[in-house]
């Protein structure tokens, strides 16, 4: 049954994707501020404790039109400035296209393979976090695959896991609890925030995150 649901809704966000993306004009401030933050280190590093890793595409997305920084790096922006945490992007090898169409063919490709796409870079010591927020896009009803690389990479083991993610209509598609599943030896959080894209860049989806992280107790 819950195969069936998930079914439908492939389908229907298939339909979508094929009458094409939205052509919104969105605030280049806004991705310019975002770009800001994640760019910004942060010097009270061991501190910190938290640290919010990230997965976001950029190029032409689905109802958003084209984009210098992707929704969930926007959420991941709000993130890293309400909680003064450390933020890591997860980047690819081979960069995804930043044409929409080509981007679903090599995404359908991945996850048709389980495949494990590569990380180009590297966190320090992820041993000094205790507290780990892991963003990313829906991708097919499911977690963008080079995710899943990133949760074999690390250890994880003893921490707490916090996932978010954008999507345009799936919400979080079970993936908190295919997290939950996966990193069995950490405490994985099933209170995520799933947020639609579309709504990650404006005023409200930034209220709805910090409220969320309140919600949570930061
Ligand atoms: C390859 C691909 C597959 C997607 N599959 C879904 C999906 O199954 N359900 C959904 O709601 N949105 C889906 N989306 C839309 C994204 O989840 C949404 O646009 C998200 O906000 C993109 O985040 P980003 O800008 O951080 O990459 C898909 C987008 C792409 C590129």
């Amino acid at each position: 049954m819950k195969k069936r649901i998930l079914l439908s809704l492939l389908v229907i966000f298939e339909l979508f994707a094929i009458t094409g993306c939205g052509n919104n004009k969105l605030s280049q401030e806004a991705d310019k501020k975002a770009n800001d933050i994640l760019n910004d280190k942060n010097e009270t590093k061991s501190e910190s404790k938290i640290l919010i890793v990230y997965f976001s595409r950029t190029g032409e997305n689905y109802n958003v039109g084209n984009v210098e920084v992707g929704n969930t790096a926007i959420m991941a922006s709000y993130m890293k400035e309400y909680l003064n945490a450390d933020s890591f992007e997860i980047i690819p090898v081979n960069k995804y296209p930043d044409s929409y169409d080509e981007c679903l063919k090599v995404a359908t490709k991945e996850k048709n393979e389980n495949a494990r796409p590569a990380i180009q870079n590297k966190i320090d010591d992820i041993s000094i976090y205790d507290t780990v927020f892991i963003g990313y896009p829906i991708w097919w009803g499911d977690i963008p695959q080079i995710v899943y690389t990133f949760m074999e990479e690390y250890d994880l083991s003893g921490k707490t896991i916090i996932p978010f993610n954008t999507h345009e209509g799936s919400g979080n598609s079970g993936t908190y609890n295919t997290i939950k599943n996966k990193l069995s030896k950490s405490n994985v959080k099933t209170n995520g925030l799933a947020l639609q894209g579309k709504v990650a860049r404006t005023d409200k989806g930034k209220e709805e995150t910090i409220n969320w992280l309140k919600e949570l107790g930061y």
